[in-house]
């Protein structure tokens, strides 16, 4: 693996690191106290076609590959969770979904309109019943003429009121267990299509959450994306980018509580000296240190079989539960460090205290990924398809 960022990598990161203190920083704050998702931030996003950062040229995207995507969404992330949520969403589950199995005419419709913006995309997998356990789709698919009747619900779907397209997936014969699963690009204009924000969430306040309904939603056949019965696969081919966005933020949330409490702890005197001078101070930072250094060779190890093209499913899952561990224990130091005013949102810690704990639950949670490494580890199911084991993935990685 290199470990020299190319000119381009460089060149995204930097900028995407100037817009986000210039433009997302300040409002930050306010956005998550209003509890409202900022159209003026996300409408500048559109504008720096940010959001198309790893969609080819050819598709209107910058053309970046998965390290530049991974540096940019650590970059929004190290100042606000509920920003890079969008990108995790937009980018990651549906344009990049889109991308790997749409067709060509999917493709030409919808990824130039996802890259500015102008369509803004949801991941509709999760149902009441059917979290951890996705294979488990109560949505029905009804095939009636060239079309598909869709009715269930679907819950805890970012983006979900904002977005204009929705990927829904929805079982044609609940008989065949994940192997009916199909999934549908869905106009959320379209009738029987409605969804509903979700209020009162621990955090990610500046950003969507909702509930779809879906009540005999009719949907032409040729927006099926896939065929009959590759949902399943679909959906967990989107999980390996999410997921990968989500490591990725995570690891800017630990640089962001690193950056906010070396500032304060050499400002804060207690006993005669700035508390960075202080041993038990010095330890919380060192591990936050350590732990953002070791997440972002995970995540950037991801990226890297993602360039390569190969399967990274293992890798993708051993970064997320590893960042998303690092960015609670960061966040709730540096609570700690900050003592009485991290208690307050009158600085970013306490945000980021209450934003890192959806990084183990969203996107498969902590113990899904335990499963997933520890079942690779165990033989009993490759998290790759086919048995790589860790020793023989970092090979691979280190090419
Ligand atoms: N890529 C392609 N195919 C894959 C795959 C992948 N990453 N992972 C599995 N598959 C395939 C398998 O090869 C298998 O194919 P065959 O039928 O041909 O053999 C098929 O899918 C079924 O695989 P499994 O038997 O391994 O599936 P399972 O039912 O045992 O589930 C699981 C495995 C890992 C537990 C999975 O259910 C899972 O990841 N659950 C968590 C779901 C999740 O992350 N939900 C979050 C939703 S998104 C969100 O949070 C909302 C939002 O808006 C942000």
């Amino acid at each position: 693996m290199d470990f020299d960022f190319t000119p381009d990598q460089l060149a995204i990161r930097k900028h995407m690191r100037e817009f986000a203190d210039r433009e997302i920083a300040p409002k930050a704050q306010a956005n998550d106290r209003a509890c409202e998702f900022d159209w003026d931030i996300a409408k500048k996003i559109f504008k720096e076609g940010f959001l198309g950062c790893p969609i080819p040229e050819e598709y209107g995207g910058l053309g970046y590959d998965y390290i530049a995507y991974g540096l940019m969404t650590e970059e929004v992330n190290r100042v606000c969770s509920s920003t890079r949520t969008l990108f995790s969403v937009q980018t990651s589950l549906v344009a990049l979904t889109i991308l790997k199995w749409g067709t060509e005419e999917q493709k030409r419709h919808l990824l130039p309109k996802m890259c500015t913006g102008e369509f803004i995309g949801c991941f509709g997998l999760t149902e009441p019943e059917a979290g951890s356990d996705a294979a488990n789709q109560q949505t029905r698919a009804v095939k009636d003429g060239d079309s598909y009747l869709l009715s269930g619900q679907k819950v805890w779907i970012s983006c979900g009121s904002i977005a204009t397209h929705a990927l829904v997936f929805a079982t044609v014969d609940p008989s065949l267990g994940h192997k009916g699963i199909t999934c549908f690009v869905v106009d959320t204009k379209t009738p029987g299509f409605s969804a509903q924000s979700i209020k009162g969430k621990l955090g990610l306040r500046a950003s969507d959450t909702s509930s779809l309904f879906l009540d005999e939603c009719r949907v032409p056949a040729e927006n099926m994306l896939g065929k009959v019965g590759d949902g399943f696969k679909i959906a967990m081919s989107a999980l390996d980018n999410g997921r990968f966005s989500v490591a990725a933020g995570a690891v800017g949330l630990v640089q962001g509580c690193i950056d906010q409490c070396s500032t304060y702890a050499m400002q804060r005197i207690t006993m005669g000296k700035p508390i960075g001078e202080h041993q038990q101070v010095q330890a919380m930072i060192a591990d936050m240190v350590a732990d953002c250094e070791a997440g972002r060779l995970l995540y950037l190890r991801a990226a890297h079989l993602k360039n390569k093209g190969v399967r990274n499913t293992l890798e993708t899952s051993i970064a997320k539960l590893f960042c998303g561990e690092a960015a609670n224990k960061a966040a709730h130091n540096a609570v700690q460090i900050f003592g009485g005013y991290g208690y307050s949102d009158e600085y970013p810690v306490e945000r980021y205290f209450r934003d890192a704990k959806v990084l183990n639950i969203y996107e498969g949670t902590r113990e899904i990924q335990k499963i997933i490494i520890a079942q690779d580890a165990l033989g009993i199911r490759y998290a790759n398809g086919t048995k790589t084991g860790a020793p023989t993935a970092l090979a691979g990685a280190c090419v």
